[in-house]
């Protein structure tokens, strides 16, 4: 590896220090604004920069957040206090990412699935966002499961973008976030989710492969392994943590340096206990195995916040637990006693949702 390459993986190694992990605040505006709605929180480029900068200035968050995750409209945001949003995380010690596809279009000729678009003008890009402060980028594919479903279309159309993605990434000396989401929505059950997730991630690293990514220079942030949302039998975390670490066994080459899961729509402290119960599996894990949640981490800080000013702290606070928590669960160290929230079930809110 060259000096540029050296810095690359250590940046990868960072992002995935000990007891790290990433927060995704990349939402589209369209997404956000569903999110806000809600509330009856009036999205604004006003109400979502306060949003954002409540989220990335929450006291302490340095200590269990490595990475930020933004997209367009933030990364060009100056805080409230003058400087950009970037600088903001950068002067924390916390690395700045960006969302870099331009979302899921319906892919031609496989009816129901989509292939995530952004390559064309990519390097142009990525050297813009390289100039504000973005040190690694995301690109989200998504596959569902259905009866005839995924195509193999599908999947390779995919896997072929992630790996076009990374190698423009590592070309521009960013660190790829690889995320192909087999998504939670059907029936399918625990077992289909297994064999789904294990080809998907096959067919991401024989294309990554042949478009000579580095495997040391990036991060993977996959699915969990998990019964659709509808199926009738619901794993146990137990079933969720084996099932999940197979499946990694199996298709991920230990080169990767770390994982990163995405939370996919499940409740939050479901999330948090995954986490944990994956790392505590004995057995080799040749890689750090942490978060980059969304909606995971988020949550609980929004039903917080409602957009109101003298919500500010209890947003940050919010923030701050899921943030501890997850920590935790990335060392194995994650309890029962350290959730202080007293709620029983999940909002409406918890489910669903995300179409970037
Ligand atoms: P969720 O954790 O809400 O699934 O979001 C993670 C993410 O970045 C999806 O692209």
């Amino acid at each position: 590896m060259t000096s540029t390459s050296d810095d690359a993986a250590r940046m990868a190694a960072k992002l995935v220090a000990d007891g790290k992990g990433i927060l995704a605040a990349d939402e589209t505006v369209p997404t956000l604004t569903r999110r806000f709605d809600t509330f009856g929180i009036e999205s604004t480029e006003q109400s979502r920069r306060t949003y954002r900068e409540m989220l990335f200035t929450s006291p302490g968050a340095a200590e269990f957040v490595s990475g930020i995750i933004m997209q367009d409209e933030t990364i060009r945001q100056r805080s409230s206090g003058g400087p950009p949003l970037a600088e903001v995380l950068s002067g924390q010690g916390i690395v700045p990412g960006i969302k870099v596809d331009t979302g899921a279009k319906p892919l031609a000729g496989a009816a129901g699935e989509t292939v995530s678009e952004g390559l064309d003008g990519l390097r142009d890009r990525l050297s813009e966002y390289g100039a504000m402060g973005a040190r690694f980028a995301k690109w989200r594919a998504v596959i569902h499961i259905a009866e005839a479903l995924p195509s193999r279309a599908c999947v390779g159309a995919n896997a072929h973008a992630l790996a076009r993605y990374a190698a423009l990434c590592q070309e521009q000396h960013f660190v790829p976030i690889v995320e192909p989401e087999v998504l939670m929505d059907g029936s399918h059950t625990i077992e289909r989710c297994e064999a789904v997730t294990g080809e998907v991630l096959q067919a991401v690293f024989d294309a990554l492969f042949e478009q000579h990514v580095s495997l040391e220079v990036m991060l993977l942030k996959p699915n969990m392994v998990i019964a659709g949302k509808e199926c009738a039998r619901q794993a146990s975390v137990e079933e969720i943590a084996t099932a999940t670490l197979r499946c990694l066994r199996r298709h991920v080459p230990p080169a990767v340096p770390g994982i990163v899961f995405l939370s996919g729509g499940q409740d939050d402290r479901a999330a948090t206990a995954h986490l944990n119960a994956i790392n505590r599996l004995p057995g080799p894990k040749p890689r750090k195995i942490s978060f980059s949640y969304g909606r995971a981490l988020q949550d609980s800080a929004l039903e917080a916040w409602l957009g109101r000013d003298e919500n500010l702290k209890a947003g940050q606070q919010a923030i701050h637990q899921r943030a501890r928590c997850n920590s935790a669960a990335s060392l194995g160290r994650y309890t029962d006693e350290m959730e202080t929230r007293l709620t029983t079930g999940s909002p409406p809110h918890r489910s669903g949702w995300r179409d970037d």
